[in-house]
């Protein structure tokens, strides 16, 4: 289970609280929506939460231990603008195999064409881009994904067919996913419950 327990942030001890005292827990195979203003923090919590930040107070639990922020972590985060993940230089093979080997299968669920492999990361558009992070980031240890506004750049098919392949996979490996959104739509298709962010200090 992944646990947050009373987590508060500032970004320095003078300036307002960004938000105090959020909990929240993710069950493994469970799909939690999470929504709110923008600038509330929902990418800091994010952050907090797979390890990438501090809180001022409060802890994490990843299945009892602290989020640890490298490549056997058992939570991956994943960010909207996949390009800025990658390096640049590499080919796609290269890329998805950073951590672990996927399979062919696994490539197929995702619907990642195998010629694609040998191109370049600019030879690739922001969608098929969008999966080859995500297979990337399913490595055999992680139990936990924060998707945080992944699929808002692509259009609607993309989006649904990426989805998709992500929810089957949660299913099948019992893989525990939040989902960060504005498409409240979007979040009630896809979640098992969803939370409003508790956000005060928004500044656009
Ligand atoms: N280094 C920093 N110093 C001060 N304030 C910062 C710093 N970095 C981010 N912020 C502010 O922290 C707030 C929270 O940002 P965050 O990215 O977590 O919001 P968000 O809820 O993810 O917003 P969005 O929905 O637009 O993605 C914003 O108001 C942002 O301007
Ligand atoms: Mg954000």
């Amino acid at each position: 289970m992944l646990e947050a327990t009373a987590l508060s942030f500032r970004h320095t001890p003078e300036s307002p609280w960004l938000f105090r005292d959020v909990d929240l827990v993710l069950t493994p195979g469970e799909i939690v929506g999470l929504y709110g203003p923008s600038g509330s923090g929902k990418t800091t919590l994010a952050r907090i939460v797979s390890g990438y930040l501090r809180p001022a107070s409060g802890q994490v639990g990843i299945d009892g231990l602290p989020p640890m922020p490298n490549g056997f972590s058992k939570i991956q985060l994943l960010f909207q603008h996949p390009e800025l993940a990658i390096n640049p230089r590499w080919k796609i093979r290269k890329v998805l195999c950073e951590g672990y080997r996927p399979g062919p299968r696994r490539l197929a669920a995702f619907e990642i064409a195998p010629r694609w492999l040998e191109r370049y990361p600019c030879e690739l558009s922001g969608g098929q881009l969008s999966r080859i992070c995500l297979v990337r980031a399913l490595g055999p240890a992680v139990r936990y994904l924060i998707a945080d506004e992944i699929t808002t750049m692509l259009d609607a098919l993309t989006q649904a067919r990426i989805w998709k392949s992500l929810l089957q996979y949660s299913e099948e490996n019992r893989i525990g996913i939040l989902v960060i959104s504005h498409d409240t739509a979007l979040l009630k298709r896809l979640c098992h419950r969803t939370i409003r962010f508790p956000g005060w200090q928004a500044d656009g």
